[in-house]
């Protein structure tokens, strides 16, 4: 990845300065600018902006051992195991979220390691299984890490814009409550002392910050910092002895750069947008009103000391709310006011490039369960019936424009 990004820079100096033949002649080979490739920053920054996410870059990728501070449990030794090249997770590196849900309520289990399952361990220590009284679990995939600073520079108001009854669906925000912050929030405004979550598979996460500090202590896992210095450790088998690193394992810095990182990621490249069939999809898409939740354009507020991020146009695709998707996607685990049925839309840019973050074939919804664009769409029920149902009712060839477009995002 890095080697392309070189490459890249190196030929648009070379480019600058001798004619394009004469460098065609020079290096035959040269590729085109690769609108394939899920890595890149956004314009505009800072020279020390670019410093603090090239840092964050070698954090994503960075192997995480015992002797820095992973574990004594731990799901994975590096983001981008999961977050493959910045795009999409597959079912063979997902995570397990359970909890013990009975009647009304429900119990994520802290004092058995909930929410997330940590099934490995370094040598020497035995990695997490599931608690006995646990009755619930969810499978989730890594989401694409890409154009994620634009989703954090939206404004609380517009999200709330799409919300609530209209058009036949009812999409609601994830209302996080504040004592779940590792980090208290600046940007967001609270609304009866809650926030807006944007974040993860069910919005629980109010900024990148508190994304990040999570991820090292559960998606990776045990790596504490300045904002969380709780080591996880298997509940069966108590306390770990062996740590090896004074906590914080990571500095503030490290989480910074982490945090810049993502802020700065471009969004996903489209592909064929001028092909007619992923015209006519697109127009389709809008008339069936698929259109409805995976809302295309949206405008980002102010996010200070980032121009390229404020007030830009976006097509995420979608409302980052909660929908019903009927029982089918139940995972039957809730998180902070998000029901077990409920999802956040998932924005659908860069869902065209899956394949090669997801070993060539597609895994799509929230655990993966889905390998086909139109297999994803048999999976909306809930609030997406009626858009299914008129999917289903289009012509085949009218549905493979749709597939078309999706590829072409
Ligand atoms: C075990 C696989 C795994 C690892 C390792 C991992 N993640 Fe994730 N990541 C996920 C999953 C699964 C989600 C969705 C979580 C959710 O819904 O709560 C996610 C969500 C995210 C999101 C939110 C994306 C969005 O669209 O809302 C960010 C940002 C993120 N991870 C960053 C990181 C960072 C930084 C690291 C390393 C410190 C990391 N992840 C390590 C699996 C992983
Ligand atoms: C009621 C809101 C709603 C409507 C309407 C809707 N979707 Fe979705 N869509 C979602 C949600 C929520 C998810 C995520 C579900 C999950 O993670 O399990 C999703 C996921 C998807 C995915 C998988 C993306 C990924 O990265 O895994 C595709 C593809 C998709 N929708 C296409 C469509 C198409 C095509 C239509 C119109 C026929 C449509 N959707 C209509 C809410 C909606």
């Amino acid at each position: 990845m890095k080697i392309k990004q070189i490459y890249k820079v190196l030929t648009v100096v070379i480019f600058s300065v001798i004619t394009l033949e004469a460098c065609q002649k020079l290096f035959p080979a040269a590729p085109a600018p690769d609108n394939t490739l899920a890595v890149g920053v956004i314009p505009g920054l800072t020279p020390a902006q670019l410093q603090e996410h090239a840092l964050g870059d070698d954090e994503f990728s960075q192997i995480f051992t015992q002797q820095q501070g992973l574990g004594p449990v731990f799901n994975n030794i590096s983001c981008n195991n999961c977050h493959v090249g910045n795009g999409k997770g597959s079912p063979a590196t997902a995570l397990t979220r359970f909890g013990r849900a009975t009647g009304r309520t429900f119990d994520s289990l802290v004092s058995e390691n909930g929410p997330d399952l940590l099934p490995n361990a370094v040598p020497g220590y035995t990695g997490d299984v599931l608690p006995p009284d646990a009755n619930v679990q969810v499978q989730l995939i890594a989401p694409t890490i890409m154009g994620l600073g634009f989703i954090a520079a939206l404004a609380d108001s517009t999200i709330l814009a799409n919300a609530y009854p209209h058009d036949g669906v009812a999409g609601v925000p994830n209302y996080v409550n504040p004592t779940s912050f590792f980090i208290p929030q600046a940007f967001n405004i609270p609304f009866n002392g809650q926030y807006i979550g944007r974040f993860g598979r069910k919005a629980t996460r109010v900024s990148l910050q508190d994304q990040v500090v999570f991820a090292l202590a559960n998606d990776l896992g045990g790596v504490t910092c300045d904002y969380n210095m709780v080591k996880p450790y298997n509940y069966l088998v108590g306390p770990y002895t062996g740590n090896y690193v004074q906590d914080p394992d990571v500095s503030a810095g490290f989480v910074n750069h982490l945090v810049m990182y993502l802020l700065t990621n471009k969004v996903p490249p489209r592909r064929d947008s001028a092909n007619s069939d992923v015209l006519a999809g697109a127009q389709l898409f809008t008339n069936i009103g698929c259109v409805t939740c995976h809302i295309p354009t949206m405008v980002t507020s102010t996010l200070p000391g980032f121009p390229s991020l404020s007030n830009q146009t976006i097509h995420p695709f979608s409302d980052f709310l909660l929908h019903d998707m009927g029982s089918e996607l139940d995972g039957g685990v809730p998180e902070g006011s998000a029901q077990s049925f409920q999802w956040r839309t998932a924005p659908l840019w860069g869902v065209g490039l899956s394949p090669n973050s997801q070993g060539g074939g597609l895994f799509l919804l929230h655990d993966g369960r889905a390998t086909s664009f139109i297999q994803a769409i048999q999976f909306h029920n809930g609030e997406a019936s009626a858009r299914k149902a008129a999917f289903n009712a289009l012509t085949s060839q009218q549905q493979q424009q749709i597939v078309a477009f999706l590829n072409s995002l």
